[in-house]
Parts: structure tokens; C-alpha cells; sequence
């Protein structure tokens, strides 16, 4: 793996995810490949989890962290190539990441959608920039477009929590107070889609997602019927994804909320959620508060899935 950003990058996921329970089961065990190697971390926007756990994965494999927060005391920098830079920014992101690219081994990134442009954004062109330009492998701490090492954690998740072999999973919208980036539903269509898994995808009419990661999943807009017989419930908000409504917010509508009267049309299904989340809006504290909520048990894999994947990036370059 030369630089990770979508599920193809993981090559056999059944393998990765074997790979990650192994990884899980002694999580020191390679110790000793990152030695006098440096993680770079770069951060454009917040962070609790991937920060955390990304950090911590780096430490289990023996690296160094260093952990930029852009907006919070380095330059502003200038980010579109041909701007007359006369105002703000003093430096430009592409003297900037060959910088970076100098003190380090392995790059992760993060920088969500910016929603001024579904150009800019759907054409990744920070990440890449990064992959372009700073001569290290890089690895995606959530872009414009995905969040594959929260897909990643949340498929071993699956896995591990799975009772049947073809488990029903259901990825819903659910309600939010802003407009959130599609980074998250993407990526996770994307690894359900390549997962053994019966993927349903429920949504209000308008907030259909990009076909390149939807790839034919089955869309049902009756979110009860969606629910119904379903093994694993991953709520998430994003905005709309569609012209003309790219990154506008349809509906608040709290009828789509993830309540106990939803849950009981399950198969006693367990809730997912990559968190943050927020309570009463997405879901009601009974539910994120039950016994089948696995929002723990998520984040706690985000440590294995990047572990998995910084250790290949050390392996393979
Ligand atoms: N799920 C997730 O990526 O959390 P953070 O935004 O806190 O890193």
C-alpha cells in the first residue's frame, strides 16, 4: 500500500480485517518497525478520536508523532494555485507539504470538505496535493469525500459483533442542526458495499449520495421498513449531495431520529455511530445508552484500523 485514502487501497479486506483482529490481539507485537521513523499528523479541522487514536497507533508501532493543527499557531496558508497572495495567508500550501514532507516518514491528513465548491471538494484536491507533493506516503485522517479508517473500524466492528454470516446493515440519515460534510456515508457505503454484508442505505428523498460510492446499494426512503429485520443500524447526518442543493441542508425533520420505537423493528439490532454524535437529534439517549449501542467499541477500533494501516504503509515503502 503506497498511500491509503478508499477501501481499494486495503487490496483483500477479508484479509485486513484478519489482519486487524490479529493486530487487536497483540497490538505490540511490531513494535519495533517504526523505530527512528516519524508519523506526521496534520490536521485542517477538529479532531478528539482519530487524533487520539491515531497517535496512539503510531506509539504502539514505535514512532515518533508530530501533530500539526494548522489553524492553530503555524502560517495560514493559501491553498488555490494562482492566487495572488496580497492578503491573509503568508504561505502556500505547496511550499508547505514538501516542508513537511522533510521531517517525517508517513503523512496523515485531515481536511474536510470545505463546501464552496463540489469540484474542489469531490476532486480531493488537498489529499492530493499532499500524495502529489510531499514525497511520503500519506494516509487519509478524513478528507473531503471519505473516512476510511472510521469505515475501516467500523466494518471490524461489524465483524466482530456479527451473529450471522450475512448480516442486514442499514446506514441511516438521521437529523442535525448543521451541515455536515458526506465524508463519513461514503466511505462507509464504500466498505459495505466489498463487505459480506446485506447493505441497505435509508434517506428523505434529496439526500441521495454520490454514485460512485452508493455503487447500486439498495435505497429505501421508508426508514421503518429499512429498519425492519435489520442486524446493525449506523446512523449518520450528512448534507445533500445533489445539484442544486450541494451542501444545503432539506430537512430537520426528528421523525428520521433513531429512537426505541425504531430500534424494536430490528433484529435487536446494535447502533453504530462514529461520534460525535448529538444526543436527541441523531439518536435518543435510551438508545446510545442501551446495551446494543457499540459507539465504544467503535471508536476503540479506530486505534486497530490505523494501526493496520500505518504498519502497511511502513512495510511497503
Ligand atoms: N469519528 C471521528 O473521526 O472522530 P473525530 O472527529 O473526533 O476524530
Amino acid at each position: 500500500m503506497k498511500h491509503y485514502t478508499n477501501v481499494k487501497d486495503l487490496g483483500d479486506l477479508q484479509q485486513a480485517v484478519k489482519e486487524a483482529l490479529e493486530v487487536k490481539k497483540n497490538r505490540f507485537a511490531y513494535k519495533n518497525i517504526g523505530e527512528n521513523k516519524t508519523l506526521l499528523m496534520v490536521f485542517f479541522n477538529s479532531s478528539l478520536r482519530t487524533r487520539l487514536s491515531t497517535q496512539k497507533a503510531g506509539m504502539n508501532l514505535g514512532m515518533n508523532t508530530i501533530v500539526l493543527d494548522v489553524n492553530q499557531g503555524a502560517w495560514k496558508l493559501e491553498t488555490e494555485r494562482g492566487v495572488i497572495m496580497d492578503g491573509d495567508k503568508p504561505e502556500h500550501l505547496l511550499e508547505a507539504i514538501p516542508v513537511m514532507g522533510c521531517y517525517c516518514d508517513i503523512i496523515g491528513v485531515r481536511s474536510f470538505a470545505r463546501f464552496e465548491s463540489k469540484e474542489f471538494d469531490y476532486e480531493e484536491v488537498i489529499i492530493n496535493q499532499f500524495i502529489n507533493y510531499s514525497g511520503k506516503p500519506v494516509f487519509s485522517m478524513e478528507a473531503a469525500t471519505g473516512h476510511p479508517l472510521q469505515a475501516f473500524a467500523d466494518l471490524i466492528t461489524i465483524e466482530e459483533y456479527k451473529k450471522t454470516a450475512r448480516p442486514k446493515v442499514v446506514l441511516t440519515w438521521a437529523p442535525h442542526p448543521k451541515a455536515l460534510p458526506q465524508a463519513v456515508p461514503n466511505s462507509f457505503a464504500d466498505f459495505m458495499n466489498e463487505a459480506n454484508v446485506d447493505f441497505v442505505i435509508t434517506h428523505p428523498k434529496g439526500y441521495e449520495l454520490c454514485d460512485k460510492f452508493v455503487r447500486g446499494a439498495k435505497v429505501e426512503y421508508d426508514q421503518a421498513k429499512a429498519f425492519e429485520g435489520a442486524d446493525f443500524i449506523y446512523a449518520k447526518n450528512w448534507a445533500a449531495y445533489q445539484d442544486p442543493n450541494y451542501s444545503k441542508i432539506l430537512s430537520t425533520d426528528r421523525a428520521w431520529t433513531v429512537d426505541t420505537a425504531k430500534m424494536a423493528l430490528t433484529n435487536n439490532a446494535y447502533f453504530m455511530h462514529c461520534l460525535p454524535v448529538r444526543r436527541n437529534m441523531i439518536v435518543t439517549d435510551d438508545v446510545i445508552e442501551s446495551p446494543q449501542s457499540l459507539v465504544i467499541p467503535e471508536a476503540a477500533n479506530r486505534e486497530i484500523s490505523a494501526q493496520v494501516v500505518i504498519k502497511r504503509l511502513l512495510q511497503n515503502n
